[in-house]
């Protein structure tokens, strides 16, 4: 029997505001006196049923974060989770719209504040962090431009990325193309949502318009073979998070789940859990289901890995010595 909370992992798509764990978000909606009962079903988890009720939910949740601190304190939280089911390179995305609502000196205090979490929760569990500031795509493309502007300028450190979450159905790729020009031109990596709750075309605007490396998701690619055979050619990393697409319904069960298929084709697949306590994972069941339903062993997870640590936003020495871990 494997022990899969040991096994060291990557992971590259994980929402800060996402992770946090429900009784965090109780506690601090107690600490100020914010009723959010609403949001929480009797047994405490999140209430949702589907895609826009989670992003309200999702929303809703991060009306009690309102302090830099309260971000340093939720970076150690999900820190905390993370190192316990055996990740030792994670990306977080963050939201500067959350995190000051736009303002840069703002956005700088919020930044400062993650990144002593960050720097906390390496001490504390060796994890290593990096930062992908996301632009949300149904706040409209001046909110991104404006997001992009002040992820430029504080751009380094840990803050390596930029990419785009949020209602995918919301106008398309090319709309967001300027906040993603700004976002290149400071050297950041890039990534964005695709394929996840729309379709192959989808996945190709957002490749034709935002030159992006990465895609969140883009798992619906494997409904256009054309668009498989360019993530091949292109070598497109998806930032796969099956537990997430089968809680959102996107897939009805592991077993339909497309990741082995676009594996097998070639295609530069990763694993992540993307909003874990919504969608009732964490990285040890994204494992252990992954080995019950396609017999993934300690082989292909250290490849998987590799795949990840290739593309991972970080700097080339921490990318080889992280890298050294899975060979
Ligand atoms: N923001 C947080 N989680 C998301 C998801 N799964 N899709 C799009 N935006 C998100
Ligand atoms: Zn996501």
């Amino acid at each position: 029997m494997i022990n899969w909370a040991a096994v060291p992992k990557t992971e590259l798509h994980l929402h800060i505001e996402g992770a946090a764990p429900p009784d965090f978000i109780r506690m601090l909606a107690a600490e100020k006196n914010v009723d959010l009962s609403k949001i929480f079903n009797d047994d405490g988890s999140y209430v949702w049923k589907d895609f826009a009720e989670f992003l309200q939910t999702y929303e809703a949740a991060c009306s009690v974060l309102q302090t830099p601190d309260d971000f340093r304190r939720l970076t150690e939280a999900v820190l905390d989770v993370s190192a316990a089911h055996g990740v030792i390179y994670t990306e977080m995305f963050l939201s500067p719209d959350f995190c000051g609502g736009g303002d840069l000196e703002a956005w700088k205090d919020y930044l400062a504040a993650m990144t002593v979490g960050a720097e906390n929760g390496k001490a504390k569990h060796g994890i290593e962090t990096r930062f992908i500031s996301t632009c949300i795509r149904h706040f409209g493309p001046e909110k991104a431009v404006q997001t992009a502007k002040i992820t430029a300028l504080t751009a380094g450190g840990l803050l390596t990325g930029y990419g785009m979450g949020g209602e995918e159905r919301h106008l398309h790729a090319a709309d967001f193309s300027k906040s993603f020009e700004i976002a290149a031109e400071a050297g950041l990596g890039l990534t964005s949502h695709a394929g996840e709750i729309c379709g192959a075309e989808s996945v190709r605007e957002t490749l034709d318009s935002l030159n992006v490396t990465r895609i969140g998701h883009g798992v619906r690619a494997i409904e256009d073979a054309d668009l498989i055979a360019r993530l091949v050619e292109e070598q497109i990393v998806l930032e796969v998070c099956p537990g997430s697409n089968i809680a959102l319904n996107v897939y009805p069960t592991w077993g339909d789940h497309p990741i082995e298929k676009l594996r097998k084709a070639g295609v530069p697949v990763t694993v992540s859990t993307d909003d874990p306590p919504y969608f009732y994972t964490d990285m040890t069941r994204e494992y252990r289901k992954l080995h019950e339903t396609f017999g993934w062993g300690l082989a292909d997870f250290q490849a998987i890995n590799r795949t990840a640590m290739k593309a991972a936003f970080c700097d080339d020495k921490t990318r080889q010595r992280l890298m050294a871990k899975f060979e």
